[in-house]
């Protein structure tokens, strides 16, 4: 049976109280995550359970026990205390994929910091203006990273700390840097973790903006109750399940879905620092016999492609659930999946911002495919007029998805950005910024972003950020950034380009920009084409027309001009 039971019997008399008496929470007392997803597993009885099977290059793995996980985030606290690190200061992980991202996010949290996860693509300009706005107090992170900290230090006067956690006593350390190696500490064995309580902060995720900066969102320990419930009843884990997500913790998945949910059910996770290839992920589900599967729509297709004989060549009979999030996952993709694996990718709906699943397709239930299925029980989700904010009741209506407020795992803030989160709320809603239309079914089918924001393979990327970066090319005069429409990854970021004056076009060009913009903002928000033009649509008052230059790249009606002329 699956853990929901009966979506419909759920969603009768529901409330989080069932989360809380599964996790012996009482609203009042102390809740820390990373007690719970380490030592609370271990009282349990389940310290000598796998908590994480690690895969890095070159086919090395290691393996923790939850009591593994309880003892080495203990030390990584401990050492965080020692350097002074207080609660409620901003910890940053900017590691790839490595046991101490996982073990160090646990560590971060029971000390009462914050712990602000980027990802390990990140040039130094993105990693300087989340670091900036976060008023981050100490970084982890990896020699092959620790380059790009240093570039940007003399900007960061509230960066005391820069920890190494590979660091092989080679070359000196240099201003604010020390060593750290998990493996090699003394373990801690017992720690007195920070007596948290529902409304202390947890988690900062900077997540791209319309116009502005990228935005912190800030989360809260009590988040751990929506974490919870929607890990068991959307990914239907059990205890005897080995589980693979496959987002990176730089996102929110990574943390909500990657980390926290599975440990806080003490289950068996699995993670692969191996990059992506059709052959290695299939041989991974092979070889660890994973049962449960959450991952995103561009890794789908890019399966797809590779092809249904592939898939033949491995035994991937273990597998008994998949689930999607991050864009749009297509028909085409579930009707593939059901195929050649015998069972459906489960979309499923979220934010940053939401911090869990808020609409999904449940186990159990009847799939749509294409359809991103019904709020998740206790949320209250609908579709909005877009000018008034009222509820549209008409059927098949195309509208802003909404929800009401209240759910455990909501952001509390954009951090030092309380104007833009204030904006978020209309009439009484919490608006994404996603349309969307409801069936006769309330099942909600997803239409499009309502901003000209990018999601690229499940990765938003803003266009104002690009811009701004490519405007500090000598060779740039002006830029204009859409989504170019992509098999794989449904977008990508495209760049029209208006060169200054004594500068040619020319292919070397196109490939010089592009790769400053890999370097200083990410491989993510690298514009895969870019097209020289002489100058760019605007309205009257100079403001960039990016909906018409989007519109041409779909191939899609431009619409009324005169009035975007007008502002
Ligand atoms: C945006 C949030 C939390 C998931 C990882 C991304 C888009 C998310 C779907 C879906 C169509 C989706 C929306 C949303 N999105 N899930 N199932 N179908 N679009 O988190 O980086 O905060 O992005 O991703 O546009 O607002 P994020």
């Amino acid at each position: 049976m699956h853990n929901i039971g009966s979506y419909d019997e759920r969603i009768q008399g529901f409330s989080w109280e069932i989360a809380e008496r599964e996790l012996d929470y009482q609203p009042g007392n102390v809740i820390n995550i990373g007690w719970y997803i380490t030592d609370r597993i271990c009282q349990m009885g389940k310290g000598d359970k796998l908590a994480l099977i690690w895969e890095g290059l070159g086919g090395k793995e290691k393996r923790y026990t939850y009591n593994d996980i309880r003892q080495l985030s203990n030390t990584i606290g401990q050492f965080l205390r020692d350097l002074g690190i207080q609660p409620e200061q901003r910890v940053c992980l900017f590691l790839d994929r490595i046991p101490e991202l996982y073990i160090g996010f646990a560590g971060i949290i029971k000390t009462g910091a914050i712990a602000q996860p980027l990802f390990s693509a990140f040039g130094d300009e993105s990693l300087l203006v989340r670091l900036e706005n976060a008023e981050t107090t100490a970084v982890i992170t990896q020699k092959k990273h620790v380059g790009k900290i240093r570039k940007i230090l003399d900007k960061l006067p509230h960066l005391k700390h820069i920890i190494i956690v590979d660091d092989n006593g080679k070359s000196p350390l240099q201003e604010r840097e020390v060593a750290f190696n998990m493996e090699e500490a003394a373990r801690v064995d017992q720690f007195e973790i920070q007596p948290t309580l529902a409304e202390s902060p947890s988690v900062l995720h900077y997540t791209s903006g319309t116009t502005g900066m990228p935005k912190g969102v800030k989360h809260v320990h009590c988040s751990l109750i929506s974490q919870y419930l929607t890990t068991s009843w959307v990914l239907d884990l059990k205890d005897d399940d080995i589980y693979w997500c496959t987002a990176d913790p730089g996102w929110v998945t990574g943390t909500s879905y990657g980390i926290i949910g599975a440990w806080a059910m003490g289950v068996t996770q699995c993670v692969s620092d191996v990059g992506f290839s059709a052959e290695t992920w299939y041989k991974f589900i092979e070889r660890h016999r994973i049962t449960v599967w959450y991952s995103a729509p561009t890794a789908i297709r890019s399966l797809m492609k590779a092809g249904d004989e592939l898939v033949r060549q491995f035994d991937l009979s273990s597998l008994r659930h998949l689930a999607s999030v991050g864009e749009p996952l297509n028909a085409e993709a579930v009707i593939w999946s059901n195929k050649v694996f015998g069972l459906m990718f489960h979309d499923s709906y979220w934010q940053t911002e939401t911090g869990s699943i808020m609409i999904s397709n449940y186990p159990g239930m009847k799939i749509k495919p294409g359809s991103m299925g019904k709020p998740f029980p206790g949320v209250t989700g609908a579709v909005v007029d877009p000018e008034t904010y009222e509820q549209i009741q008409e059927t098949g209506k195309i509208g802003l998805i909404a929800f009401r407020p209240g759910w455990p795992a909501m952001m509390r803030m954009y951090w030092n950005n309380e104007a833009t989160y204030k904006g978020k709320f209309k009439n009484g809603w919490y608006i994404p910024g996603d349309r969307a239309y409801i069936d006769q079914d309330g099942y909600f089918w997803f239409v499009g972003r309502d901003d000209d924001i990018i999601n690229t393979g499940g990765h938003l990327v803003s266009p104002f950020e690009v811009e701004s970066a490519l405007l500090e090319h000598p060779a740039v005069a002006e830029s204009a950034v859409v989504a170019k429409p992509d098999f794989v990854n449904m977008e990508v970021v495209k760049a029209f380009v208006c060169l200054k004056p004594g500068y040619v076009a020319s292919d070397e060009l196109e490939l010089e920009i592009m790769n400053f913009i890999r370097k200083k903002l990410s491989p993510l928000a690298m514009p895969q084409d870019i097209e020289y033009v002489p100058n760019l649509p605007k309205t009257r008052s100079g403001k960039i027309m990016r909906r018409v230059l989007k519109a041409k790249e779909w191939g899609e009606e431009i619409g009324d001009t005169s009035t975007l002329e007008d502002d």
